[in-house]
C-alpha cells in the first residue's frame, strides 16, 4: 500500500465527474487500499477516489466498525434532513454546515463485485452523500449554508 497526494479545491480535477468502474482489477483493489491508507493517515472518514487524482466511482468510508470499500454507489432511498458540521480532506481548515438526509440506502459493489445495500443513519449517511457528491465533481462548500475557518491546531475529523 501507498500514500497518494490529496488534490485541494482549486484542482480542476475535482470538478470532473467520475467514470463508472466495469472492471474490478488489481488496479482498482490497489487503489482502494492506497486510499484507506491516505484516509488514515490524514484522520479522515471518507475519502473519494478524485480526491487523490483518479476519475472513476470508488469510495472508502470509515463506518466505525470497518472501513467499506465501495464502487459505483448509488443512493437507492434517503429520508429525513439534519444540518449537521462538515469537513473535507480536500479543504483544509474550513468546516461547513451541510443539510443531509437523516437515512440513506446505497447500492454499491464491493471489491469483490457483490452486490450490496447498505443502510446508514446520521453521521455516516452524511459521509457517504459527501463522498458520492465528490464522484460528481461537488464540493460540500457548494450546498453548505455556512462556512467556518477552522483553528490550524484543532485536530477534528474530515472527510
Ligand atoms: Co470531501
Amino acid at each position: 500500500m501507498a500514500l497518494r497526494e490529496i488534490r485541494l479545491d482549486g484542482d480542476p480535477i475535482l470538478r470532473k465527474k467520475s467514470k463508472e468502474i466495469t472492471e474490478i482489477n488489481d488496479r482498482i483493489k490497489i487503489l482502494l487500499d492506497d486510499m484507506v491508507e491516505t484516509m488514515r493517515a490524514a484522520n479522515g472518514l471518507g475519502l473519494a477516489a478524485p480526491q487523490v487524482g483518479i476519475l472513476r466511482r470508488a469510495v472508502v468510508i470509515d463506518v466505525g466498525e470497518e472501513v467499506l470499500k465501495i464502487i459505483n454507489p448509488v443512493i437507492i432511498e434517503a429520508s429525513g434532513s439534519i444540518v449537521d458540521f462538515e469537513g473535507c480532506l480536500s479543504i483544509p481548515d474550513l468546516s461547513g454546515k451541510v443539510e443531509r438526509p437523516e437515512k440513506v440506502k446505497i447500492k454499491y459493489l464491493d471489491e469483490n463485485g457483490e452486490s450490496k445495500v447498505y443502510e446508514a443513519t446520521g453521521y455516516t449517511a452524511r459521509a457517504f452523500c459527501h463522498e458520492i457528491d465528490h464522484l460528481d465533481g461537488i464540493l460540500y462548500t457548494d450546498k453548505a449554508l455556512e462556512t467556518f475557518e477552522l483553528n490550524k491546531d484543532d485536530n477534528s475529523e474530515e472527510e
